[in-house]
């Protein structure tokens, strides 16, 4: 069940990460860069939420997005790390995303194997797509913050 939360809205530059999620996890995630997220890299609660996002403007796509520690991998940064629910042509480093979250879908866990994970943020990816398209969480998709570039 996603919770709906009061919307967070986060905007960065795109920077690189270990590399893992495109790689081992067939789900590449944007890493938004810590500086440009300054204290709401820290005042966001840890956890799986979905929402909206843009790069360059473009969008808005349905997102999926990881913020903390990744417990399996133990990171010692918390990070946030939007996964796009679109295919795009190439990597985007350097673009800028604006983000906005508004359901909480569960909090971040170790696995203990890969294909746990792999198969954890399926699920979260399936729900959040059906979540996503209630009218509640589409009427979000407008927000002037996200078309800021
Ligand atoms: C929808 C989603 C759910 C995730 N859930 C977890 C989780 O429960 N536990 C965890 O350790 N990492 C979780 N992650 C984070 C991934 O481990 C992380 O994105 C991956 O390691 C890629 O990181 P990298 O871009 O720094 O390589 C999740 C990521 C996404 C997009």
């Amino acid at each position: 069940m996603i919770k709906p939360v009061e919307v967070i809205r986060l905007s960065a530059t795109v920077v690189a990460g270990f590399g893992r999620g495109g790689k081992q996890l067939g789900c590449p995630t944007a890493n938004m860069c810590p500086k440009d997220l300054g204290d709401a890299l820290h005042d966001t609660p840890t956890g799986i939420y979905c929402g909206w996002a843009t790069v360059d403007g473009q969008g808005p796509y349905m997102a999926v997005a990881s913020v903390g520690w990744n417990p399996t991998f133990k990171n010692t940064e918390k990070t946030i790390e939007p996964h796009l629910l679109h295919t795009f042509e190439s990597d985007f480093y350097g673009s800028k995303i604006n983000l906005v979250l508004c359901g909480y879908i569960r909090p971040e866990l170790p696995f203990t194997t890969l294909d746990d994970l792999i198969a954890a943020i399926q699920s979260d990816i399936a729900l959040s797509r059906k979540w996503l398209e209630t009218e509640e969480a589409e009427a979000l998709k407008d927000e002037a913050f996200l078309a800021q570039y």
